[in-house]
């Protein structure tokens, strides 16, 4: 029997602490300080055991006070792990309304700006713009005036500009992953790079393993390159099972295995260390590909995690990322790590685009050189907690109480789960024609799997017209 260590026997005894309720609901927990004394251990280990109980959604840290009890949502201790039945692969067929809902929903915004009805109330509210996108677009204009006039006749290297992979590979190397500028290669956003990712690893018919509940951008993905699917049940806190991943690995061929291990989207999972050695493990055994699609990560409200690539030996990751969750949606600007697979995935890149748009990655890397994007961040993260605390008291006050919600502590949105007979796709209808937009579970499997699930986003401020979006949405 492997032994336990002192963080995991600390963290156990957290628990315990906090499922007989030693310390009330909001509460403060015990200081760092006094922990190590209490329990005997380093300050080192304490850290670790509370920044894995935020994770879990069970408390949260307040910068410069300490660690606080959040409310005890079945989810988090009631519920176990969701361990439902591994279906086998099938193909992934999107139908039109899916693609209608998804259109609209890429916007993570309760009032769509593509609704007529809702133009002027968006009009009204007090601009968004903040001091980051500001110097961002300073940057960008910077890098415009700096372009060389013959520049414009040639395109840039298919890998990206120079300068931007380098600052991309400083800002993973503080997030634990020792990594050179050459491993990365630019991208138009995220989606592009897991297509990238899917097109050097898979070819049409393959087997591709997704959480489920899984992004519809990749359900998406694997419709239109005609790969198969099968949906590995994932817990709304800790992500992606690993024992039906093994399981489903030895049913089944499976190629490549998508994931996302910071504040998986819709639930807001975060994959633990356990799993992610684990997933590595399998992905050796099996000779799997796996995709980590990054993109949440830097909306981690306390330290964003280490990658999974960062772990990855044997460059069986191919790590996928973009500024879409963290800076700018309209950039249009990603990356990928492929590992083993970079150059096939470059020549992909030269085949199906050519090219990056040069100052586009001067601006940003200007941006992230000058301290930008990290202020920025700082600053975004205490917005988005701010938003999630009030998302979280709507739905405890206004909301039915027998509703049950994931409290993520990072990324955009949280999964809601009511009533078994719920249809969530038809209350999506219903809502849109109150010029409401929700985004219905049944969005995030194929095989017809959540429909009495909804992903509410807090990304947008609660201005009184969004208040008022979700009080009609709770009588709906
Ligand atoms: C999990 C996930 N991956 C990728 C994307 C696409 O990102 P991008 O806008 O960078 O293409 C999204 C956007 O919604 C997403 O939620």
């Amino acid at each position: 029997m492997t032994e336990e260590f002192r963080y995991q026997q600390l963290e156990k005894w957290l628990l315990k602490g906090l499922q007989q309720q030693r310390w009330p609901l909001g509460e403060r927990l015990p200081s760092i300080r006094t922990l190590c004394q209490l329990q005997q251990v380093s300050k080192a280990t304490v850290l670790h055991a509370y920044q894995r109980l935020e994770a879990m959604g069970l408390i949260e840290s307040r910068p410069k006070i300490g660690y606080f009890v959040l409310k005890p949502n079945q989810y988090d201790l009631a519920i176990p792990q969701t361990r439902g039945e591994v279906r086998p692969p099938a193909l992934a067929t999107i139908s039109e309304v899916f693609t209608d809902i998804m259109t609209r929903s890429a916007a993570f915004d309760l009032l769509s700006n593509q609704m007529p009805a809702n133009q002027d109330l968006l009009n009204q509210a007090p601009s968004s713009q903040t001091p980051g996108l500001t110097a961002l677009n300073r940057s960008i204009g910077r890098a415009l005036r700096r372009q060389r006039s013959g520049q414009s006749q040639y395109y840039d290297p298919p890998t990206g500009d120079e300068g931007f992979r380098e600052q991309l590979a400083l800002h993973y190397q503080r997030r634990g992953y020792a990594c050179h500028r050459d491993q990365f290669c630019a991208t138009s956003g995220c989606q592009n790079a897991l297509f990238l990712g899917l097109m050097a690893t898979c070819k049409k018919g393959d087997v591709v393993a997704v959480e489920s509940p899984c992004f519809y951008g990749m359900l998406q993905l694997l419709d239109q390159l005609e790969l198969q699917v099968v949906e590995i049940p994932s817990s709304v806190t800790e992500g992606m099972d690993m024992v039906a991943l093994a399981e489903a690995l030895e049913q089944w061929p499976i190629r490549a295995c998508v994931v996302s291990p910071a504040f998986s989207t819709p639930t807001g999972a975060c994959l633990s260390d356990t799993a992610r050695r684990t997933l590595l493990n399998l992905a050796e055994h099996y000779d799997l590909a796996i995709i980590e699609d990054d993109i949440y990560a830097d909306t981690s409200f306390s330290q964003a995690p280490e990658p999974l690539k960062a772990l990855d030996q044997n460059q069986r990751v191919i790590l996928c990322s973009s500024f879409s969750k963290s800076l700018s949606r309209d950039l249009r600007l990603g990356w990928i790590a492929g590992g083993r697979w970079q150059s096939k995935i470059q020549r992909i890149k030269l085949v199906t685009q050519l090219a990056s748009s040069r100052y586009l990655q001067q601006g940003v890397a200007d941006f992230m050189q000058e301290g930008g994007y990290m202020a920025h961040i700082r600053r975004y993260k205490l917005d988005l907690r701010q938003r999630r605390d009030q998302l979280l008291q709507f739905l405890r006050h206004d909301w039915p109480p027998h509703i049950r919600f994931s409290q993520p502590n990072g990324g955009l949105a949280l999964w809601l789960e009511l009533e078994e007979d719920y249809n969530s796709l038809s209350v999506y209808r219903k809502a849109l024609s109150q010029g409401i937009v929700i985004t219905p579970g049944a969005l995030f499997s194929v095989s017809g799997q959540y429909h009495n699930c909804l992903r509410l986003s807090f990304a947008h401020n609660w201005t009184p017209a969004r208040i008022k979006a979700l009080k009609q949405l709770a009588q709906l």
